[in-house]
């Protein structure tokens, strides 16, 4: 297995120490927009599918520089595409996986699921980006006969989450004895997957989902923003001894992102009657372990305050 990957601000050696020595591994430093880097990795290495992760995924991030996202987003998939199809020609035993998002369907009301049906109506510059890569993928598979796969997937949280996203935010900042912050009324919901079950779901529908197909990942947990922001904080109370809800005064309700998506949620039918998946870890357990994987890792968090995230952070956080 080659791990291809770029080390941006949210990515570094620490969270692949696991895997580095493990002898069916080999790490290679690139870029997906990089046409040499992508065409050398599939020519040094003997590469019979992609699994496309790579991504900027930060919604705030997106609103401030949308031209990076497009560039890794689009034009990195266009790349990957391209290179695969060089390295594979007519070969039909290959796959190329896209890992995508909830947010390209755009947001919901109250009720209702999305499904595989769903019309694309991205809000972001990150889901307007990522929408645009599902869409290169299907037509290089129509176009050009490249077995594709697509999921997309709900809100995922645990270990090694950087954190820019919500649940670390909250972690990261309570521990630090800082501001939680919660944007606009925090009744916005999402729906929460922890990550394991997210990299089971992929393994399972790399090897064995339809080629063409698109399945729909999700945890059928959905909570809005303001319980899940408690829920966070006394899980972390519990952890450290101290009595559930002692650090709910940290919560601040700030200046809402713009083009906030009000719900996402999945019907994950597909994936669960095609492929025998659905969620094992329920959000409380998902809490629990998660909070837990940040306390025993102080030094991880260290690792992750660069200058960028910092600069960034402070700037976002500043206008709020
Ligand atoms: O739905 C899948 C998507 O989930 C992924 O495709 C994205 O890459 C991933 O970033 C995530 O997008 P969200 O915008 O939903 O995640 P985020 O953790 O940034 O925010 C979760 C919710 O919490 C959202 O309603 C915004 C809110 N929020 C977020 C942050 C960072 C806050 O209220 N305060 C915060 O400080």
């Amino acid at each position: 297995m080659v791990s291809y990957d770029l080390l941006t601000y949210s990515g570094h050696m620490a969270s692949l120490a696991d895997v580095l020595n493990h002898p069916n591994h080999t790490f290679v430093h690139g870029d997906i927009a990089d046409e040499a880097g992508v065409r050398a990795a599939f020519a040094d290495h003997d590469i019979d599918g992609v699994i496309h992760l790579a991504a900027e995924s930060h919604v705030d991030r997106s609103i401030v520089d949308p031209t990076g996202f497009v560039r890794t987003n689009v034009v990195g998939t266009v790349v990957l595409l391209q290179e695969a199809m060089r390295a594979w020609g007519d070969r039909d035993d290959v796959r190329f996986h896209h890992v995508s998002t909830d947010e390209v369907f755009g947001s919901l009301g109250a009720n209702g699921l999305f499904d595989e049906g769903s019309p694309y109506q991205p809000s972001s510059p990150y889901s307007a980006s990522k929408a645009a890569a599902d869409h290169c993928v299907r037509a290089w598979g129509t176009t050009y006969g490249l077995p594709v796969v697509i999921t997309n997937c709900t809100n995922n949280y645990g270990p090694y989450q950087f954190p820019e996203k919500l649940i670390p935010v909250v972690i990261t900042r309570a521990l630090a004895g800082e501001p939680v912050p919660v944007y606009g009324t925090g009744e916005n919901v999402r729906d929460w997957l922890f990550v394991e079950d997210h990299c089971e779901a992929l393994v399972l529908v790399f090897e064995q989902g339809r080629t063409g197909a698109t399945y729909l990942i999700g945890g059928e947990a959905e909570a809005a923003n303001d319980d899940l922001v408690k829920m966070v904080l006394d899980e972390l109370d519990i952890a450290r001894g101290l009595a559930p809800g002692s650090s709910r005064h940290l919560i601040r309700h700030v200046t809402d992102r713009p083009g906030h998506d009000q719900r996402y949620a999945m019907d994950i039918s597909r994936v669960r009657s095609e492929l025998g998946w659905k969620p094992s870890v329920t959000l409380p357990d998902g809490l629990a372990r998660t909070v837990r994987w940040y306390l025993d890792h102080p030094d991880w968090i260290e690792a992750c305050q660069s200058d960028d995230h910092r600069s960034f952070r402070d700037a976002w956080y500043g206008e709020r």
